[in-house]
């Protein structure tokens, strides 16, 4: 089969991961087609520039999704938590998935969280805590992926974004942009690994092209990993303000304190262990370069001081 034979589904074309992905699959003329909710966002546009086949729609208009997943053989599944209806992000995977098989789709890469990895090592969440459901959620994309009995199927694990840190993702963790703190429950020998999501894309492409090899795969995934001051000197060193951005480890009491509140602070615990889930020379094996985190921030530098503008500005 030709390159130009292979035409891929992208979930979440217009994000992160999706973008990225969809830009590589382009530039090896293999065919992609993806929804959006809005047609003329900046990277709708830039979906559509580089000819991918883009729709209109929610991934809750089966009708197009039908047209979209329609002559596709390979699936890219990323879905989004809806905060406000914790069932909806099954609802849809399941939906793309039967529309998938039933259009004959082969192969299936879905990109959960490597939360997933410490679910299946009984690593324990706050029971109940949004977290927990978020990796419930994800675990049961997972499942529903291998039930369905599709030719190959591999599962990506990312781990904490390197984007995090900066427009438009720092929303999550405003602390870091507004106050320039970090607190956390993560602990100062804590080594956080985290990933550039175009790293995210290349370990697809890898998995896209040799399905064989990837069928049935875990990989948890991550391109760099450090302490977490180290990781906070190195964002204000980018940001041209040395020391500026510091760290602020939560006690266990104070952790135990705010256990059942609806912030990242308490859940990120289990980020203290985060990088035993984590095997660099697997990843190594399979990207040999990937990412560090000072490349990604010299890569992102006009990201970076938007972010992190100088207090007098
Ligand atoms: N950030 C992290 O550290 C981290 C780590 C591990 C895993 N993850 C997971 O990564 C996923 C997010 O990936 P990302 O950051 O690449 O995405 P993103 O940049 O947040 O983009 C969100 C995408 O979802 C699409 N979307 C959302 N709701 C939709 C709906 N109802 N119907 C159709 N499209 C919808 C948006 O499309 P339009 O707006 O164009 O319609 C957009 O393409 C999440 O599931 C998250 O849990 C994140």
């Amino acid at each position: 089969m030709s390159s130009a034979e292979h035409t891929v589904f992208i979930s979440s074309a217009t994000g992160y991961q999706g973008l990225a992905l969809s830009k590589k699959l382009r530039e090896m003329d293999w065919n992609v087609h993806a929804t959006t909710r809005d047609l003329s966002s900046p990277a709708a546009v830039t979906l559509k520039e580089i000819g991918v086949q883009l729709k209109e729609a929610d991934w809750d208009n089966l009708d197009v999704l039908r047209e979209s997943i329609k002559g596709c053989d390979k699936l890219w599944l990323c879905l989004l938590p809806d905060w406000d209806d914790p069932t909806r992000e099954r609802r849809q995977c399941a939906n793309m998935l039967d529309i998938a098989k039933e259009a004959g789709v082969k192969q299936v890469i879905a990109s959960t969280t490597l939360g997933v990895s410490q679910l299946d090592a009984n690593v324990r969440v706050y029971p109940g805590s949004f977290m927990e459901k978020h990796m419930l959620n994800k675990k049961a994309v997972e499942t529903s992926v291998e039930e369905r009995g599709f030719e190959h199927f591999t599962f990506l694990r990312p781990t904490f974004f390197m984007a995090n840190f900066l427009e438009p993702k720092v929303k999550r963790y405003d602390e870091i942009r507004d106050h320039r703190s970090w607190t956390t429950s993560m602990t100062a020998e804590t080594q956080l690994p985290i990933l550039d999501h175009h790293d995210i894309a290349r370990f697809a492409v890898v998995a896209f092209q040799d399905p064989a090899k990837f069928h049935g795969r875990k990989i948890g995934l991550a391109s760099d990993q450090m302490g977490i001051q180290e990781m906070l000197s190195m964002l204000a060193e980018a940001a041209d303000q040395p020391g500026s951005i510091k760290a602020h480890f939560l006690t266990d009491e104070e952790i135990e304190a705010q256990a059942q509140g609806s912030g990242f602070a308490n859940t990120h615990k289990v980020l203290r262990t985060a990088s035993d889930y984590i095997d660099f020379d697997e990843l190594r094996a399979i990207v040999p370069s990937l990412t560090s985190f000072k490349e990604f921030l010299e890569r992102e530098k006009e990201t970076v001081k938007r972010t992190f503008p100088h207090r007098n500005e």
